[in-house]
């Protein structure tokens, strides 16, 4: 059995660390997973003025995330939260109101940066915000990565031993967690009454 796992890389940069990280991550994941990009760069700045009529990129967002068993978000930090640009996809996703795309999708958060509090901050805001919509996240292990540009090559290839561990053993985490709440919401489950 594999999964589908839909992740979204908060950095509109081209040279984007995260990018890099996301690589990384896809290539050290258990076989079982299969990911697709969830792009965010092509949405308009929200408004529920779009509620009425939501436009394709709105929609296209809104079905990929319905086509994927657990989501992955790996992101910078910005200025002590979440880039503009993830938080608007977010939004998206979230709404027309009843439709939150988010609810019940297990979701697993990771970021880097070159500092050493490693998006920590942001991962908080994000915790906020996922669990007001209902999405259940992974909560151990946290993966707060400081990138070194030694560490990683550009095509997500990891050069040190001991992030690549690090980074295989959360991704094997990240595969368990996403087929424990699926299991947990499957028909006939012991909580559906
Ligand atoms: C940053 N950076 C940053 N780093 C950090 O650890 N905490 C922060 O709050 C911020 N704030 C911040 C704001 C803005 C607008 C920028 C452009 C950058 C530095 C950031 O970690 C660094 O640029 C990374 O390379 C960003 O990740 P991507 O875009 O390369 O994936």
């Amino acid at each position: 059995m594999s999964y589908r796992i839909g992740y979204l890389v908060g950095s509109l940069a081209k040279g984007s660390i995260n990018r890099t990280l996301s690589k990384a991550l896809i290539a050290l994941a258990p076989d079982d997973l299969e990911f697709t990009e969830i792009p965010i760069g092509n949405l308009p700045l929200y408004s529920w003025d779009y509620d009425a009529d939501y436009p394709p990129e709105g929609r296209a967002l809104k079905d990929a995330i319905a086509a994927s068993d657990g989501l992955l978000i790996v992101s910078p930090e910005y200025n002590r939260s979440i880039p503009g640009a993830l938080k608007n996809a977010i939004d998206w996703g979230s709404r027309p109101w009843g439709t939150n795309s988010f609810a019940r999708k297990p979701t697993g958060i990771i970021g880097a940066s070159p500092g050493g509090i490693g998006t920590a901050v942001m991962q908080s805001s994000m915790r906020a915000v996922l669990s007001f919509l209902d999405a259940p996240q992974l909560n151990a292990p946290e993966a707060y990565i400081t990138f070194r540009p030694d560490d990683f090559g550009p095509d997500g290839e990891v050069r040190n031993e001991g992030t690549a561990d690090f980074l295989r053993h959360y991704m094997a985490e990240y595969d368990a967690f996403v087929q424990r709440v699926l299991a947990a919401s499957a028909p006939g489950h012991i909580g559906d009454e």
